[in-house]
């Protein structure tokens, strides 16, 4: 089944690279600068520059994971040659069409640097595919932009109503990726797609593109529902915050020395119309510390009870775990030891994670360099619910009352990672995403 399944995908990824045939066919020249469309689609134009979209090339990170290791691992491993456009094509679209591959680095300045634009999603006709993935979009430049509405008013330009970019499949095409090995690396619709919010119709759109009264141009009539371009994700804490339902719950509140507390935690993904983590799945870590502290301020960090699934130790902090061991290969680091696998995440926290492994074995960053990725998936899906479990002996000479205190904490990548690169510290710091307290008294 398993073996069908890599075939298949293998077969997608054939028919994609037939949409590679996109690449190189227009020039920069074809597209217009999101600055002229800003002139007319001010508030539009603001809430894109300040998204991820129009970062999606110049991000800090971004940089470094394409010009330091996918960049120079395509030019030596043929397996991973086709990322070399790969990465382009959904993340400095404008060059991949221009063929300007590979792009310069982000502060030569060009074009590349406009990531996802207004041209892009705006000239997007359809994709090759019924379930997009791997930039399958077919894209027509031009004086005609594709719009969502029938009753449009433009000026200087021209429009064309199209139900394809109000669905959820117009996303896809960027928001799902097959990697050269043939597993899904990132799979945001798909796990949209199984979710109830496909069943219910409620989009991606409908939950990153918020509806409001107002204007889509300054000298547009007035609407109900002008479609916001926020595109807030995990980059942003106003939307982390409270994405995930927080409840703590002990067996007993007034406790001796001796006493050992059961301790409940329940997490509810209520908000999330796919995993979370969800994306770059590779690097994404949602966590849960649990840490009992007295009167006097001394803590002590639970660790969580073993459940004894497959793969469960990938999911519970380990400060002596390393990996991502391919960055030291491709590098051509002498003597790489790795790095730590967990960050620094408290030794027995749960990990809501997906882990990634490359061919030989080793748990990795490199999504384009994944060959495995069904070991153990513990993210929390759209409305599901998880349960942990902690204990805690109340110690002796403890002076009460005690806190039990729970904090759900989200970063961007490993802090290893980050601290290896020398990224900017907001890249890879822990984002508080809820918590909850229990008082015990002490008798
Ligand atoms: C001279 C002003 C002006 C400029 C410049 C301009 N537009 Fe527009 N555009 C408008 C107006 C006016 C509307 C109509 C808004 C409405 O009907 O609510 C519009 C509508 C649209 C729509 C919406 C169609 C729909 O279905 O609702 C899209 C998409 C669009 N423009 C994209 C662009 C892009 C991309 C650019 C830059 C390449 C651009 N526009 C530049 C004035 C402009
Ligand atoms: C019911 C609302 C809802 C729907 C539907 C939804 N999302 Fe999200 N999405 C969220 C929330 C809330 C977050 C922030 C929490 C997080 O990062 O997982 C988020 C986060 C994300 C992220 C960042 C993921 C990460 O962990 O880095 C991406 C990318 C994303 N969404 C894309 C999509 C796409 C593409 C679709 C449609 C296939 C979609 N979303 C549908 C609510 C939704
Ligand atoms: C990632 C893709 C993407 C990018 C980038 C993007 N848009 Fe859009 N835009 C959309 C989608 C999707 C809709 C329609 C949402 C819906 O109605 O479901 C939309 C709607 C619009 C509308 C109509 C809004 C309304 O409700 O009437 C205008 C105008 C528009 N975009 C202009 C722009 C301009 C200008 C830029 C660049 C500054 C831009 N867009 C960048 C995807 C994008
Ligand atoms: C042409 C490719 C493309 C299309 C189409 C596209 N995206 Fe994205 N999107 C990206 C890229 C690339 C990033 C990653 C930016 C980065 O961090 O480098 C991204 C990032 C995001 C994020 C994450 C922001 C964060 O804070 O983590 C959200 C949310 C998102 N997109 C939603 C959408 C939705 C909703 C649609 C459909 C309406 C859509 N995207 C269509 C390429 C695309
Ligand atoms: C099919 C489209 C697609 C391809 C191909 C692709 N990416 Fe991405 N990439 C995305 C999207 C969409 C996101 C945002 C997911 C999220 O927010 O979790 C993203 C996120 C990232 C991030 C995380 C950004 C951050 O700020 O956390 C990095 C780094 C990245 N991509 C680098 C690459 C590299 C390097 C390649 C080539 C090996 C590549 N991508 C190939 C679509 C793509």
């Amino acid at each position: 089944m398993k073996k069908l399944w890599s075939w298949l995908i293998g077969l997608f990824l054939l028919v994609g690279t037939a949409q590679a045939a996109e690449m190189g066919k227009f020039k920069y020249e074809d597209f217009k600068k999101p600055q002229k469309c800003g002139a007319c689609h001010k508030e539009i134009f603001q809430e894109w520059k300040e998204s991820l979209m129009a970062q999606a090339f110049t991000h800090e990170w971004d940089q470094v994971e394409y010009f330091k290791l996918a960049l120079p691992h395509a030019l030596k491993e043929p397996k991973v040659a086709g990322v070399k456009a790969g990465c382009i094509g959904c993340h400095a679209p404008l060059a991949f069409l221009s063929g300007d591959i590979p792009p310069k680095e982000a502060s030569a300045g060009t074009r590349a640097n406009e990531g996802v634009s207004c041209e892009i999603c705006h000239n997007i006709t359809g994709s090759t595919e019924k379930e997009p993935f791997n930039f399958s979009y077919v894209i027509e430049p031009g004086n005609t932009k594709v719009g969502p509405r029938a009753d449009a008013k433009p000026m200087g330009h021209k429009v064309k109503q199209s139900d394809f970019i109000k669905s959820a499949e117009f996303c896809a095409t960027c928001h799902d990726e097959a990697s050269p090995y043939g597993v899904w690396v990132k799979e945001t619709y798909r796990e949209w797609k199984a979710s109830p919010y496909a069943k219910e119709g409620v989009v991606c759109q409908d939950c990153h593109m918020h509806r409001a009264p107002g204007k889509a141009a300054t000298m547009g009539p007035k609407r109900a529902d002008i479609a916001h371009h926020v595109f807030q994700g995990s980059h942003s804490p106003a939307k982390l915050a409270g994405a995930v339902d927080l409840a703590l719950y002990v067996n007993k509140k007034n406790v001796s020395p001796g006493d050992r507390v059961k301790i409940r935690a329940v997490l509810f993904n209520g908000k999330v119309g796919h995993m979370i983590p969800s994306g770059s799945a590779e690097e994404r870590m949602l966590w849960l510390e649990v840490w009992a502290i007295d009167a006097n301020g001394k803590s002590w960090h639970l660790p969580v009870k073993k459940k004894g699934f497959p793969g469960e130790e990938y999911t519970i902090a380990d400060p002596n775990a390393y990996a991502y061991f391919a960055i030291g290969e491709i590098m051509e680091i002498k003597d790489f030891k790795g790095l730590k696998r967990d960050g620094n995440v408290p030794a027995g926290a749960r990990i809501f994670r997906r882990p990634f492994f490359d061919p030989k074995g080793r748990m990795t960053v490199c999504q384009w360099y994944t060959a495995k990725n069904d070991l153990v998936d513990y993210r929390i899906g759209p409305r599901e619910t998880k349960i942990e479990e902690y204990e805690f002996e109340i110690p002796e000479g403890v002076k009460g009352p005690v806190t039990i205190k729970a904090n759900l904490f989200y970063a961007q990548i490993p802090s290893s990672v980050g601290e290896f690169f020398k990224l900017p510290e907001e890249e890879y710091k822990p984002i508080l995403v809820n918590s909850a307290e229990e008082v015990l008294n002490l008798k």
